[in-house]
Parts: C-alpha cells; structure tokens; sequence
C-alpha cells in the first residue's frame, strides 16, 4: 500500500491512474477506522481498478463548540486496517496543504439541510461539500463510497456531484452495526459504560418507528411522537430530533407514501450520536 501524504503526489498519481484507462474508488474518512469503513473498503475493493482511501479530519466541517481536537485519531492503527483491507493508496494530507490560504470561495449547502444534523450542526454540511469538492479534484475517482449511517450525508453529497456535474457514480453502503443494533461509530469510544449500555435504544426506537409504520400508521407524527417517547424512556442524553421526511429531497411528508427516512440524535456527556432507517411504506 502507497501513503502519499501531499495534495501534488495525490493529483499526480490518480493523473496517471486515470491516463492507464483504469477505474479509481475513493473512500474519504475521517479515520479511526471501524468495520463501518471496512465495508466501504471492500464495496470499492470489488468494482475498482485502483482504491484511494483518504484520511482528513475535516477542521472546517466542525463547529466552534464541536469535538475537533478530541476526534480519535490513532494513524497506526488505520494504516493496518487499509492495508489489510487491500486498500492501494491511502492519502493522509496535512491541514495546512488543504488549506493553504484563508478560504475565497465558500461553498454554501442550501437544500437538505435545514433539517436533522444540518440544523443542529450550522455550517457542517458546507465544510463537507468544501471539502469533498477539494478530494475530488484530487483523486480523480470513477465512484465514491458513503456510508448510510450518515444519510444526510448522502443526500447532500448526491446533490453536489448532480449540481457540479463530477463524472461520479456514489455507492451507498448500508450501516454497519455492533451485535446490540448500535450504528457503529468512531466517537462510540466516548461513550461511558452506562451511555453505551442506553446506546442501543436508538436504534430500538427507530425499529419500533418503522414497525408503526409497516403496521399501517401514516401519520408521521404519531411516529415521531413514539420514537421520541422510547428513546426519552430509555436514555438520560439528551435528545437532539428525531424527524420523518422524504429520502433523499428531505423535504417534510404529510403521509407516508414513498421512500422516507427516520433519523435520530442524541447528545450524550462526550459523544452525539447519530442513525436512521430508510425505508419504504411496505
Ligand atoms: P467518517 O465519519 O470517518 O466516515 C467516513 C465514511 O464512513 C462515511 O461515508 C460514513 O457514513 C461511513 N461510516 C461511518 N460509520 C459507518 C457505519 N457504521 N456503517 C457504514 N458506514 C459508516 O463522514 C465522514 O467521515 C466525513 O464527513 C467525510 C465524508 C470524510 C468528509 O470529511
């Protein structure tokens, strides 16, 4: 496996990658790697030429307020992982090569995300779309991995490669769980014994949402309203939202009759937590 380590080797590496005709699968990540990337790993290990894994703790998608100097990180750790998962390139830039100059053009998210996390999170979106723009450009990839865990995530970043035209196909790989139902997840390491043991509920609450539905409910918020109940129920951290919209428009629904996603939040003492279900009415 190759490191590259600055934005010019990068570039020219995936120049030469795409001159030999081949294909190119890219997995951004922010690293402190699970078996949530793993399986994005071997998604693009399957369908590629050439796979290009980047790690980049992102400082622009954080908020002021926001965990950026606590993100887990463990280089080491990661590299093994890649390698083991025969990943070819694993591109680890520096903050100061991504952004060089105090930034000129922001890029600025306006649809999908004045709801869930890009309500509660002002700005992240816009640091992901910058920043994803800037990896693309540097990697040159035929298609990109994204984890469903993070859907909003998805919608956004569909929209960007529709919006600026990238000659992208993006692969939604569905979330990876522990044994207990809980989405993994890198800031799941912050969690406290009893907060880990409440974790799980999250996800119990989004399956008994879905059940509502599947069962006929079509009121959706009667179903927020019993999601919100379950996790209120079982976990002391503090809710953030729990919403039922349209996947992947996340505009608001008035019945269900179309793929919708329900998704949750909740702040626990060190880590906010985050998952959802995608899924149709029947
Ligand atoms: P990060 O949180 O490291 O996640 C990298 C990718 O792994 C994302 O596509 C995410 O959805 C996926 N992922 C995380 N947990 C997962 C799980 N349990 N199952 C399946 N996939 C999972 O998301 C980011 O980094 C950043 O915002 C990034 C896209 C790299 C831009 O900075």
């Amino acid at each position: 496996m190759k490191v590259i380590r600055t934005i010019q080797e990068m570039q020219q590496y995936a120049q030469a990658i795409k001159q030999e005709r081949k294909s190119i699968g890219f997995v951004p990540t922010m690293g402190y790697l699970h078996e949530g990337h793993e399986s994005l790993m071997m998604e693009a290990r399957k369908n590629n030429d050439i796979v290009i894994m980047s790690i980049f703790v992102n400082p622009l998608q954080f908020g002021p307020n926001e965990d950026y100097d606590r993100y887990p990180r463990d280089e080491a750790r990661d590299q093994k992982i890649a390698e083991q998962n025969q990943v070819d390139v694993l591109f680890i830039p520096s903050v100061d090569d991504m952004y060089p100059q105090e930034q000129t053009i922001q890029m600025k998210v306006i649809r999908r995300v004045n709801v869930m996390c890009g309500k509660s999170r002002e700005g992240h979106f816009d640091g992901v779309a910058t920043v994803l723009t800037k990896l693309f450009h540097l990697t040159y990839p035929n298609r990109v991995y994204f984890g469903m865990k993070d859907a909003q995530q998805v919608a956004v970043t569909a929209a960007l490669i529709t919006d600026l035209n990238f000659p992208i196909e993006l692969i939604p790989v569905p979330t990876v769980r522990e044994q207990d139902g809980l989405a993994k997840s890198s800031r799941n390491v912050h969690l406290s014994k009893s907060e880990r043991s409440e974790a799980k509920y999250l996800y119990q609450a989004l399956l008994k949402g879905q059940k509502l539905v599947v069962d006929g409910e079509k009121n959706p918020a009667n179903i927020v309203k019993e999601v919100k109940n379950m996790i209120d129920h079982h976990i002391n951290g503090k809710l953030d939202y729990v919403e039922l919209l349209q996947f992947p428009s996340l505009e608001p629904l008035s019945t269900i009759d179309q793929q919708v996603i329900l998704a949750a939040a909740v702040y626990f003492n060190n880590a906010r937590l985050i998952d959802n279900l995608v899924f149709n009415k029947d």
